[in-house]
Order: C-alpha cells, then sequence, then structure tokens
C-alpha cells in the first residue's frame, strides 16, 4: 500500500511542483521583459507614468503603463504576485521531503561520502537550506552589498561554495539538488522576506501621504536581479538529478558553478535583447564553450574513484547501513533474486554495461553485485515487481515468475515489503 501511495503522492506533488514553477518563472519572465521593454510615453503622458507598452496576445490588445513611483491615487484592487513564488517553495519542500528525507538511505547518503544516519542527514539538510539564506541575506544587507557587480560575484561563490560542502555530505543527486533548493529558499525568501514587505511599506506610506524611502525600492530591485539571474541554474540543478552524468561524478560542484556563468550569460543575452533590442550573440559563444567543460568536467576522474567507475564494482564489503537491508541480504530467497537481476538487468545496470552502445549505467542505477541490488532494492521493487517498466519493453524477456520470485524476496527480507 504504501509503494502505491508514496509513488503516487510524488507524482502528484510533483505535478503541482512543475506547475507552479512554470507559473513563478512565467510571471517573472513576463514582467522582466516588459520592465526592460518599456518606451517612453507617445502623446501626452499621466501624471507619474514613466513608460509604456503596446502588447497583442489572445485576440485583444494591451496597453500597459508603468508608474514609476505611484499612482495619483492607490487602486482599491491591486494585484501582487506572491504565491506564484510562495506555491513553488512550498510543494518543492514537500517533494524534497518525499524523495530525499523519506527516501534518505536511497537517495540523500551516500556512505562512501559520509556515513550519515538518515536523521542527521536530514538535519544537515535542513539546517543548509535555512542557514544558506540568513548568510546571503546578511552578505547582501552588509557593505559589501552596495556595489551589484560586487555582490553578484560573491553570491556566485558564495553558492559554489555551499555546492562543495553539499557535495562531501551527500550523495551526488543529494548535493546537486541540496545546491538547487537553497538557491530556491533563497529566491522565494527574497519574494517573502523582502521584496513584497518593502513594497508593503511603500503602499502604506503612499496612502498615507508620506513620500516613501526610495532605499526600500533599490534593495528590492537587487533581490530582484539576483533572482532574474538565479533563474535558469535553479531549474538545471532541479533537473540534473535525472541524469547520472551531472550528479554522479566527482565534479558535480564544479558543474553546477559553471551552470550558474551559463544562466548568467544567458540571461544577460536576453535582458539586453529586451532593454536595448540589441543581440550580444557572443553571450551563446560563451553559454556553449561553458557547457563544453561542462561535458568535459563530467568525465574527468577525481581526486577520488568515480561512483560510476570500475573501482567500486567488488563485491566484498556487504556492510549495510540500514537493518531492513541486512535482512534482506540474510533472506533465504536472496541467492534466487540475485541470479535474476544478474541475468536480466545487469547488462544493462553495470559499471561497465554490456548493452551495446552503453556508456554507463541507466539513471547510475547500478544492479550488479549483491550488495548493489539489496541497496536499490526498492527501486527494483518499483521497476520491474509493482510495474513492468524494467526492463524496457521486457527485452530481456522476464517471465512473470522471475517477478513473483522477486517479490517473495522483498516480502521475506524485510517486514516492510508486502506484495
Ligand atoms: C536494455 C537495458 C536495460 C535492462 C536490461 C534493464 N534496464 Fe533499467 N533502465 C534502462 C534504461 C535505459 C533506464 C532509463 C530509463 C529512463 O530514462 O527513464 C533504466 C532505468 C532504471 C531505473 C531507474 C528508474 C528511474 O527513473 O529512477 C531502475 C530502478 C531500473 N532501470 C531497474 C531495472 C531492473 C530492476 C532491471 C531488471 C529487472 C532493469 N532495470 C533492466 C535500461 C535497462
Amino acid at each position: 500500500m504504501w509503494t502505491y501511495l508514496s509513488e503516487w503522492l510524488q507524482f502528484g506533488v510533483r505535478w503541482v511542483h512543475v506547475v507552479t514553477a512554470i507559473a513563478w518563472i512565467g510571471s517573472s519572465f513576463y514582467f522582466i521583459a516588459l520592465d526592460l521593454g518599456l518606451r517612453k510615453p507617445h502623446g501626452a503622458p499621466m501624471v507619474g507614468v514613466g513608460g509604456e507598452a503596446w502588447q497583442v496576445h489572445g485576440g485583444g490588445f494591451y496597453h500597459i503603463q508603468k508608474y514609476m513611483v505611484a499612482p495619483p491615487h492607490m487602486p482599491e484592487d491591486l494585484t501582487w504576485f506572491k504565491w506564484e513564488s510562495y506555491a513553488t517553495w512550498l510543494s518543492g519542500a514537500a517533494l524534497l521531503f518525499l524523495v530525499y528525507y523519506l527516501g534518505a538511505d536511497l537517495y540523500l547518503i551516500d556512505p562512501a561520502r559520509a556515513d550519515l544516519p538518515a536523521w542527521a542527514a536530514v538535519l544537515i539538510g535542513v539546517a543548509g537550506l535555512a542557514l544558506g539564506w540568513v548568510v546571503y541575506d546578511r552578505i547582501c544587507k552588509s557593505p559589501l552589498g552596495k556595489n551589484d557587480s560586487v555582490l553578484l560575484g560573491i553570491v556566485f561563490v558564495y553558492v559554489v561554495a555551499a555546492s562543495f560542502v553539499f557535495s562531501q555530505l551527500f550523495s551526488g543527486r543529494g548535493a546537486m539538488l541540496h545546491t538547487g533548493a537553497m538557491i530556491a529558499t533563497i529566491m522565494t525568501a527574497n519574494v517573502a522576506m523582502l521584496i513584497i514587505p518593502n513594497q508593503k511599506i511603500v503602499v502604506a506610506d503612499l496612502k498615507a501621504g508620506r513620500s516613501p524611502d526610495p532605499r526600500l525600492g533599490a534593495a528590492a530591485k537587487q533581490r530582484s536581479l539576483h533572482n532574474n539571474y538565479l533563474t535558469l541554474p535553479v531549474i538545471f540543478l532541479m533537473l540534473s538529478n535525472h541524469y547520472p552524468l551531472a550528479f554522479a561524478t566527482e565534479w558535480n560542484w564544479a558543474i553546477a558553478g559553471l551552470v550558474l556563468l551559463i544562466g548568467a550569460v544567458v540571461r544577460h543575452f536576453f535582458n539586453t535583447k529586451h532593454k536595448t533590442g540589441q543581440h550580444l550573440w557572443w553571450c551563446w559563444a560563451v553559454a556553449g564553450v561553458l557547457f563544453a567543460l561542462v561535458i568535459t568536467l563530467s568525465g574527468a576522474p577525481g581526486w577520488r574513484a568515480s561512483p560510476l567507475s570500475e573501482a567500486s564494482s567488488t563485491n566484498e564489503s556487504l556492510d549495510f547501513p540500514a537493518d531492513p537491508q541486512l535482512a534482506l541480504a540474510r533472506s533465504p530467497q536472496f541467492q534466487e533474486a540475485e541470479g535474476i537481476i544478474q541475468s536480466r538487468c545487469s547488462m544493462c545496470h553495470a559499471r561497465k554495461p554490456l548493452w551495446p552502445g552503453m556508456g554507463h549505467a541507466p539513471k547510475g542505477v547500478l544492479l550488479e553485485n549483491g550488495r548493489d541490488i539489496v541497496l536499490n532494492a526498492s527501486l527494483i521493487e518499483r521497476q520491474a515487481v509493482r510495474s513492468h517498466a524494467m526492463p524496457p519493453g521486457n527485452i530481456t524477456g522476464m517471465e512473470p515468475s522471475e517477478r513473483l520470485a522477486l517479490a517473495r524476496w522483498l516480502e521475506t527480507g524485510s517486514g516492510r515489503y508486502r506484495p
């Protein structure tokens, strides 16, 4: 029951998360482009209007005017743009909890990096996200925040450093995801803790007839600029866990850094285009070179054997971090299950796959020796017992009786698994 529930809960929450993220990023891109594309008003402008834009969409024409400080009369029904951001963060946090914290053994912890108990890994993850925002906020409010370009440089170094720390504590996918989640937390907190509160003060001041402090607007604009440049990298980091070459290599933290630069340079292209109409094609050339560097780094040997290399393919140490895994390894049905997996799955899910044209184990899932098989028990259950997703198209001819045998192993190995 739990398998079905957790699978569908994850899918449902992921659905919400992707939709809210599209809404957030979509509105953010829209407003950036709109703002940069405003032109001087034609004819006699309305009082306080600093720029206007004409747009056509969905069968109608829109005439948008921007009041630089405020309109002469504050309208009653102002639309605020904040729930797109909050809903993205909340659904993302739920997904992080469901996939990485409830499934910490499988997704978050890599005993070869740091042999943490699940609760400690989760605590480090949550603390990392909170601290990530607090330190960033302090940096922005310190004298270092006076110069926008200097601050952007510092934020870059800061995020790469955090990514490095995560990569030393977590599995590759856990590290990339926490780097992304830290950036996303900073972005949402920028909205919730600074941009919206500052705007509220400005509105209240205007309603009361006071002239608002221009520093409030300047600070909000600075955070908006950061959010603008962080949007593309955060999406890469969130998607990276589907691609083992992006997360399961030694240099994943450096890849995260390069992706921050790619995101910034691509945003720069579009920002300039929207503002001046000029196309800075060199931005794409730089992005291409950086992307080639990412590809090169993903194959470069690190100072430690890469998790995808041959070095760890021995079967000698059967040390399992958790009790249920020990029970699975000791199950009387284990040998049979191991034989089935090795004959039906290992040709693809190996350190050196035998399947023609396959360079590395798909999705980084290794099913080669007993330890691999036990560590991935719940993935096997999902892909080959509960569903028939694997082998793809049943290409290796797995028999129904073999799926049943795997189910028996999962059941006897641990009370948690019931077919
Ligand atoms: C012919 C090669 C091949 C064989 C044999 C094979 N797989 Fe896979 N497996 C793949 C590919 C390709 C993917 C990636 C699918 C994708 O991109 O969604 C994959 C993905 C997976 C994943 C990760 C799914 C995810 O999205 O996280 C698991 C787990 C898995 N396979 C388990 C198994 C098991 C168990 C068997 C044996 C019963 C098996 N595979 C047999 C090719 C294979």
